[in-house]
């Protein structure tokens, strides 16, 4: 009798381009294999199963569901898509990674982590930078009192076009533009900065070719704490932040992923102008993963998607109203 343990068996729904990056972070996890992907064509899935050493290609969503040597499934669908098939996915057993934004709304979020408890299945969005070794040092020096008092925390993330034809980020029917896409990322690292929700919300979006292509927000947090955000499709990639205290700032400029290439890196700097360098090593996929199949509790990053998605609700509600200043839900029901 082998002491191995069992790997946990991922489906993958979707061969989008994340999707390569993904499932080799799955094929090289601890305890977990790829046995199966799906494409609504039989002859993506077969093209993308032999270009990646994945065993079974399978033809539409629904039989990949079915199958018996699948445990649990990746989800790289347009975002329209998400909820609709963690759902599916839990209703028949199996764990969930799904891509980001979990799904359209808040009250779509929280579906999908009910359909998973009472499968008792587990479930993470795919927020890959949450589950960086980094990040809990983010957490220490937010918490700790290395940076003061927190006063203010600020988000850029961006990319610049051209888009490939067809993305589903420039269609408004699968939930394209850059609000859930990229405010995604701003929103759902001041909800963690500031270990809270916020509480009001204004915002302005640019809108071409039908969907929000710039995002440009600001919060207002407990204790006089703010935020702002900037978010779009219109500059050269941003991936950054900055933290605010009273005795110093810490400050990165690559959070959602490290860049090619370089050292994962942040800044503390004091007012002085004296700056203490980081640089860390680690998978943030391949943790994120290890968590999704392992026994821990998953809830504190279960809250910071349905929270974020209870901010963007509310940017969207403050866009709608032609950028007045509106409450944030702090909980659905
Ligand atoms: N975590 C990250 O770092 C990260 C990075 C990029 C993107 N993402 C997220 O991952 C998701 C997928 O993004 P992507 O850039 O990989 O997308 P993509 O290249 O457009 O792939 C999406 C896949 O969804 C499937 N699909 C089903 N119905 C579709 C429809 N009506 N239109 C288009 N595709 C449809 C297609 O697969 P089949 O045709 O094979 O069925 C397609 O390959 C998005 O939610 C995005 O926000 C996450």
């Amino acid at each position: 009798m082998s002491n191995q343990p069992q790997k946990t068996r991922f489906g993958v729904i979707g061969t989008g381009r994340i999707t390569r990056r993904l499932v080799a972070d799955l094929q090289s996890t601890d305890n977990v294999t790829v046995t199966a992907i799906a494409s609504r064509t039989s002859d993506r899935a077969s093209w993308y199963a032999s270009q990646y050493g994945i065993a079974t290609a399978v033809e539409g969503y629904e039989a990949l569901l079915q199958r018996d040597d699948v445990d649990a499934v990746y989800i790289s669908l347009p975002p329209s898509m998400h909820a609709e098939w963690a759902i599916a996915a839990a209703e028949n057993g199996l764990h969930v990674l799904c891509e980001k934004p979990l799904a359209l709304s808040a009250d779509q979020a929280v579906a999908v982590d009910v359909a998973c408890r009472n499968r008792g299945v587990r479930w993470l969005d795919a927020t890959g930078w949450l589950h960086h070794p980094r990040t809990d040092s983010f957490r220490d020096w937010i918490r700790n009192g290395r940076l003061g008092d927190i006063g203010h925390i600020s988000a850029a993330v961006s990319f610049y076009q051209p888009f490939q034809s067809g993305d589903h980020r420039l269609d408004a029917s699968l939930g394209g533009g850059c609000v859930l896409d990229l405010g995604w990322y701003a929103c759902g690292f001041v909800r963690f900065a500031s270990l809270g929700m916020p509480q009001e919300v204004a915002a302005d979006v640019v809108i071409r070719e039908g969907v929000p292509q710039r995002l440009t927000a600001m919060l207002w947090l407990a204790d006089g704490v703010t935020a702002t955000i900037s978010c779009g499709y219109d500059t050269a990639t941003r991936k950054w932040f900055e933290v605010a205290g009273s005795a110093a700032s810490l400050i990165c400029d690559d959070f959602t992923r490290p860049w090619a290439e370089r050292p994962t890196r942040c800044w503390i700097h004091d007012a002085s102008g004296q700056v203490e360098g980081h640089t860390f090593e680690g998978s943030q996929e391949r943790v994120m993963i290890a968590r999704l199949v392992g026994e821990q509790a998953l809830t504190e990053w279960q809250q910071n998607a349905i929270d974020t998605h209870l901010t963007l609700d509310a940017i969207q509600q403050s866009v709608d109203s032609g950028g007045g200043r509106v409450s944030v839900r702090q909980a659905v029901g």
